[in-house]
C-alpha cells in the first residue's frame, strides 16, 4: 500500500516595519485616548510600512528568515501562496512579486484572500497540495499593510490596525504529520460588515470614491464583535474534535490578534485560562492575515513552543471568514 503523505512545519518567520505608531502618537492625529485604546482593545502600538515599502517586500523579508529557520534554499521552494487583504496591487499577485524577489522563477505562485483568516485557509490549501503528491514545499505567507487603506480621520478604526509579515515553510514528509485538523467556514451574507467598497469591478476608482474614502477600510465594529467570538469559539472546538485532542493536549492557543476583549471572551467561552493563551496585540495592532503566523513565529523565538508541541490557531476576519488549525510545531 502506498503511503501518506503527511505535513512537516519545517519553519517559519516574520517581520514588521521598523516605524512605530503609539497610542499617544494617535491622541495627535484623531479624538482619541491611550486608555480608551487600552481598555478597548488592548493595543498600544503598531507598525508601519514605509511609502516605498509594499506588502511584498514584509512578506520576502518574513520568507527570507523562515527558509534560514528552515535551513532551505529559495531553490527548494516549489509553490508560493499570499495570504492578504492589502496585495502590492489589485494584480498581478503579491506572490508573483514575491517570487521575482526570490528569484525563483517558475514556481506557481498566487494569492488568496479570506482576510484575517487568509493564513488558516492557506494552511488547508498548502496542506492538500502537498497530500496530494504535486507539491513538496510550499512558501506560505501571511501579509498585510492595513495602514495603507485605513482612513485616519476615523476613530472608530484607525487605532485598530497595523501592518506585518509572517511566513512558514510547509514541506512533505513520510515521517511527521504536524497538521492535524483545519476548520473553515464563511457567511458572505455579512460581507458589507468589514469591507473596503471603492477599487473593485463593483465601485471602480474615480475622483468621486477617493473623495468619499471609499478605498479606506469601513467597519460596524459592534457586529464583527458580536459575531467573531461565537464563530472563533466554534471554529476552535471543530478543529479541536477533528484533530482528535483535547484541550490538555494543546500547549498554547494562538488567537487572531484583533481585540483584547475578543480575545478574553473566546479563552472564557472554550475554558482556556489566559496563561495558555498567546497575546501579542498590544505591540502590533490587527495585522489580518499575518497575526497568527506572526504571534506563533514570536511564540517559538522566545521559546513558549518546543518541538513536538501542539498549537490550536483560530481566527476570523472579513467576508465574514473563519478557521481554526491544530498544528504539531
Ligand atoms: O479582524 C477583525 C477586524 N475587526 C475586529 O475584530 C473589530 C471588532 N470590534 C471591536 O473590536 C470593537 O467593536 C471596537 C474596538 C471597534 C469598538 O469598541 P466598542 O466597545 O464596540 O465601542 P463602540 O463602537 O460601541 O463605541 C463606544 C464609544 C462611542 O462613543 P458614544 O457613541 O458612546 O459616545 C464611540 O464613538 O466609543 C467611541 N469611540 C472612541 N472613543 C475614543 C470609538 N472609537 C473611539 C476611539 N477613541 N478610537
Amino acid at each position: 500500500m502506498k503511503k501518506k503523505i503527511g505535513v512537516k512545519i519545517s519553519g517559519t518567520g516574520s517581520y514588521f516595519p521598523k516605524k512605530v505608531l503609539t497610542n499617544v502618537d494617535l491622541e495627535k492625529m484623531v479624538d482619541t485616548s491611550d486608555e480608551w485604546i487600552s481598555a478597548r482593545t488592548g493595543i498600544k502600538e503598531r507598525r508601519m510600512s514605509e511609502k516605498n515599502e509594499p506588502t511584498s517586500e514584509l512578506a520576502f523579508r518574513a520568507s527570507v528568515e523562515a527558509l534560514k529557520f528552515a535551513n532551505i534554499l529559495p531553490e527548494q521552494i516549489d509553490m508560493i501562496l499570499v495570504a492578504t487583504v492589502t496585495p502590492d496591487m489589485l494584480f498581478p499577485s503579491t506572490a508573483c512579486f514575491l517570487q521575482a524577489k526570490l528569484n525563483i522563477p517558475s514556481v506557481p505562485a498566487f494569492d488568496l484572500l479570506a482576510s484575517c483568516s487568509g493564513f488558516i485557509y492557506g494552511i488547508s490549501i498548502a496542506r492538500a497540495f502537498i497530500e496530494s503528491g504535486l507539491y513538496k514545499r510550499i512558501l506560505l505567507v501571511g501579509a498585510d499593510e492595513l495602514t495603507k487603506i485605513t482612513d485616519w480621520t476615523d476613530r472608530n478604526t484607525c487605532v485598530l490596525f497595523g501592518d506585518g509579515a509572517g511566513a512558514m515553510i510547509l514541506s512533505a514528509s513520510y515521517e511527521t504529520d504536524n497538521i492535524l485538523s483545519v476548520f473553515l467556514g464563511a457567511d458572505g451574507s455579512y460581507s458589507n460588515s468589514l469591507f473596503l467598497p471603492a477599487g473593485g469591478t463593483s465601485n471602480p476608482a474615480t475622483i468621486d470614491t477617493v473623495n468619499k474614502k471609499l478605498h479606506t477600510i469601513k467597519m460596524h465594529g459592534k457586529e464583527v464583535f458580536r459575531v467573531a467570538v461565537p464563530k472563533m469559539v466554534l471554529a476552535a472546538k471543530k478543529a479541536l474534535e477533528f484533530s482528535e485532542k483535547t484541550l490538555e493536549n494543546i500547549k498554547l492557543f494562538i488567537p487572531h490578534q484583533a481585540n483584547m476583549r475578543i480575545i478574553e471572551a473566546v479563552a472564557r467561552k472554550m475554558g482556556i485560562s489566559m496563561d495558555k493563551v498567546f497575546v501579542n496585540i498590544h505591540k502590533t495592532g490587527n495585522v489580518s492575515s499575518a497575526t497568527t503566523i506572526t504571534a506563533l513565529d514570536e511564540a517559538i523565538k522566545i521559546g513558549r513552543l518546543q518541538n513536538g508541541d501542539i498549537v490550536e490557531l483560530v481566527a476570523f476576519g472579513g467576508g465574514f471568514t473563519w478557521g481554526a488549525a491544530v498544528i504539531r510545531i
